[in-house]
């Protein structure tokens, strides 16, 4: 390659120079994220001003549904610009959204859910059911119930789950309590060593996910979490009632994983910590009283995060319960090093979310806790039609345009959103479904 004169290396140079003040500029953000602000009517992706991640409008992801807007009254106390907007989905009793994925890859999927009286239907506090449901691929992952719940209040819901094909997606279920609707969806690529008990038969839906000692941050996320967790605040939670007894611990030391914790917490997170008077030789965390309908029948797996950070390294060790049930007898934490303790593949019995920290007989300090995340179990038992027929549907569906309202997601799975008009063959049990006729297609 020939060399360029001086005016034109000047001219790159500049570009470079560029290039490189904009990538210092705007903090990239971590390869991957997908950020959907769902019934946007603005065809113009936009930089939040607060999390500094990109927003693109829904329409590339979804099929059906129509574009709304929560009332201005409420627009100013939503949790953030993306709430603002929503898709609702009136026809169809299920639709779904496709996000592109890497096969065998994890992710967390996280939905919003910001009603906003849009439908000025007064839904979240005229006393009536409303709840819907949402479903991971073709498996029940949560539901989301608003009944009596704050106008413009957010629900969230996170699964982490692996991709068994080059997407996943996300599916509200019209329970017939309600109209579903959406108001943001994100994907975050996770690495392999996170959620290690989590594979292509298991996910897990987050229970709740807090961090301990004096945070006044209602939710911590990206970018003090590069995987985007939010990090709920107990002492917030607990407003009045942190106080004496209870002792708040912090560092700005950096801290290490211990060798095989892959969860990736951050430094941040676990630099602060809870503990309690040396009087007091237990530290009690209720989570009991968020349970809904649904909760007793959930299966629990709780991961604790702990870290010592008085400086002193002082002889501490604590047994810890879960629901009355021993989980780790005599741990102790280390100095600035993260253990990660749970039990892998073990979820509880019980819905019931209440763990008692109580200090060993030989143990001079009573126990603390850095931060602790709460999964139910999502057993992903039902198999997606066989990947050769989707294509072949979504072929179909292309060439004759076909905007039918039961032709949303999983063509066979699971039997009752089948798509009508299909017969699939479900016949070997623990295979997957695969279709045996088409109905007729009339030409436009
Ligand atoms: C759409 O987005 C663009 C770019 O962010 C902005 O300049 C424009 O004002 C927006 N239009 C409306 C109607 O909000
Ligand atoms: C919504 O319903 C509640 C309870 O019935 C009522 O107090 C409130 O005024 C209603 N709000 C609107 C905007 O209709
Ligand atoms: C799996 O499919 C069956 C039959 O359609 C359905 O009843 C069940 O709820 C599904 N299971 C999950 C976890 O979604
Ligand atoms: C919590 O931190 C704030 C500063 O962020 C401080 O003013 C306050 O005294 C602390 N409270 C406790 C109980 O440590
Ligand atoms: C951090 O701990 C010190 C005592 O070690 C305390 O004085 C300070 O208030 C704490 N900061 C916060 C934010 O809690
Ligand atoms: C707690 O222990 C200290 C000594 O460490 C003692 O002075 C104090 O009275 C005790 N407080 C209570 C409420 O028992
Ligand atoms: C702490 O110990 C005191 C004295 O034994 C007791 O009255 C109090 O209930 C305990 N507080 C907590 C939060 O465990
Ligand atoms: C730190 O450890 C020392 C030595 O055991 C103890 O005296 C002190 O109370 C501890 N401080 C906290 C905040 O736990
Ligand atoms: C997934 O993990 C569970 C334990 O969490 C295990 O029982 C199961 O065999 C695993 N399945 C696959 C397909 O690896
Ligand atoms: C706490 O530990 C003591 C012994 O160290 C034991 O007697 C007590 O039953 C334990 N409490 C709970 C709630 O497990």
């Amino acid at each position: 390659m020939a060399i360029g004169s001086g005016r034109e290396l000047t001219w790159i140079f500049e570009l470079l120079l560029i290039l490189v003040m904009t990538t210092q500029v705007r903090a990239q953000p971590p390869p991957g994220f997908i950020n959907i602000d769902c019934g946007l009517k603005n065809f113009s992706a936009y930089e939040d001003a607060n999390l500094k991640l990109r927003y693109s409008f829904d329409d590339e992801f979804v099929e059906g549904g129509e574009k709304h807007e929560v009332l201005p009254e409420f627009m100013a106390s939503t949790i953030d610009d993306n709430q603002n907007t929503l898709r609702s989905f009136p026809d169809g009793s299920r639709n779904c959204y496709t996000l592109p994925a890497t096969p065998g890859k994890k992710y967390l999927l996280r939905a919003i859910f910001t009603y906003g009286n849009y439908d000025r239907l007064n839904k979240t506090q005229d006393g009536s059911l409303f709840r819907f449901g949402l479903y991971v691929g073709v498996n029940f992952w949560d539901s989301v119930d608003l009944s009596n719940w704050r106008t413009d209040d957010a629900v969230w819901k996170e699964v982490v789950t692996v991709a068994t094909g080059s997407s996943v997606s996300v599916c509200l279920v019209n329970f017939g309590s309600g109209t579903p609707f959406i108001s943001s969806l994100e994907l975050r690529p996770l690495l392999d060593t996170m959620y290690p008990f989590v594979n292509t038969s298991v996910s897990v839906s987050m229970f709740i996910r807090l961090r301990f000692g004096n945070i006044t941050e209602v939710i911590t996320r990206y970018p003090t979490d590069n995987y985007d967790r939010f990090w709920g605040s107990y002492s917030v939670r607990m407003g009045d009632l942190y106080q004496y007894p209870y002792i708040s611990l912090n560092t700005s030391d950096n801290l290490e994983n211990l060798p095989g914790n892959g969860f990736k917490v951050p430094s941040a997170i676990l630099q602060n910590a809870m503990s309690i008077d040396a009087n007091n030789s237990s530290i009690t965390v209720s989570l009991s009283s968020l349970s809904n309908k649904d909760a007793l029948t959930l299966k629990l797996l709780p991961i604790f995060h702990f870290t010592e950070l008085n400086a002193s390294n002082p002889n501490r060790r604590f047994n810890i319960y879960s629901a009355g049930e021993g989980l780790f007898p005599g741990f102790s934490p280390s100095r600035l090093k993260v253990d990660s303790l749970y039990q892998s593949g073990l979820f509880t019995q019980t819905g019931d979310a209440y763990f008692i920290l109580n200090k060993t007989a030989s143990s001079s300090l009573p126990p603390l806790i850095n931060a602790l995340e709460v999964y139910a179990l999502v057993l992903m038992k039902n198999l997606t039609t066989d990947s050769d027929d989707v294509k072949y549907m979504k072929d179909v569906k292309a060439q004759y345009n076909l905007a039918r309202t039961s032709w949303n997601g999983d063509p066979c799975s699971p039997i009752e959103y089948s798509w009508k008009g299909l017969t699939c063959d479900y016949s070997k049990s623990n295979q997957i479904p695969r279709i045996i006729t088409v109905p007729p297609i009339n030409e436009p």
